[in-house]
């Protein structure tokens, strides 16, 4: 294949992800809300719907999950929070880092999603993953229980993001680690929704204002911001 058909099939693919994407997503209703600090308007969360867009093949390619996590340093033995897990995309990846010795919650706020994790997991018999059913304001999660929690392409959906930010806070252990990934919303190449992408700025105004501490900003991957905070 041509490195022009191939170019107009992955544009193809992208225009037909921004189009069915609010489908799986919005349900025709008006946004949940705005954050106070910054004014963002608060995306809808994605419908189990959208699960085979999470697990699409060519994601490896256009996101590097693998090189994400190598940036991040997933250590052995550790606990760790998938928030937002959606359909397990990250869940089994970082199950098989931590290893027997660790854990890994997946959390979601749709039953639904949970359950594709579970037939996930199951199938590629990893032992160590526990899902959590969360509310949008209350990932349900044991308090001082969690190295690092990590939210890929989930922060921009929270309709209470500032309670959630603040549960999290409590179930890091001291010295914790929070990560988001967020697709860049300074960049008009990156083909997603507007309300999807988050800039620089938004995030650290809005995670810094919880209490946390901004480490670091990896800009390495293809269309993500990738941000680490800790909890002091
Ligand atoms: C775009 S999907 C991303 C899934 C996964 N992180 C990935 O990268 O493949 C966003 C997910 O966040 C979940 N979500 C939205 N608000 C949430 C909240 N307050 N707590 C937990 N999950 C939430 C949605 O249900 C959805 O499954």
């Amino acid at each position: 294949m041509t490195h022009a058909s191939s170019f107009s099939r992955w544009r193809r693919k992208s225009l037909l992800a921004l189009i069915l994407l609010p489908l799986a997503v919005t349900a025709g209703t008006p946004s949940p809300g705005q954050h106070p600090l910054t004014g963002r308007t608060y995306a809808w969360p994605m419908g189990v719907a959208g699960a085979d867009w999470l697990d699409r093949p060519e994601r490896a390619r256009e996101e590097q999950p693998d090189k994400a996590l190598d940036y991040i340093g997933i250590v052995p033995g550790s606990a760790v929070a998938d928030i937002g897990a959606g359909s397990g995309y990250f869940t089994t990846r970082l199950a098989r880092r931590v290893g027997p010795t660790g854990k890994v919650y997946a959390n979601d706020i749709q039953q639904g999603m949970l359950l594709l994790i579970a037939d996930k997991v199951g199938r590629m018999g990893l032992k160590n993953v526990e899902r959590v059913l969360g509310t949008p304001d209350d990932p349900k999660l044991p308090a001082n229980s969690l190295d690092l929690a990590l939210m890929v392409d989930v922060y921009h959906e929270f309709s209470a993001p500032e309670r959630m930010v603040g549960k999290l806070f409590t179930a890091l252990k001291p010295g914790g680690r929070l990560v988001l990934l967020e697709y860049r919303a300074e960049d008009p190449r990156v083909p997603i929704l507007e309300e999807h992408k988050m800039t620089r700025e938004q995030v650290k105004v809005e995670i810094e204002a919880s209490g946390y501490k901004l480490d670091r900003v990896e800009e390495r991957l293809p269309r993500q911001h990738l941000f680490i905070f800790t909890r002091p």
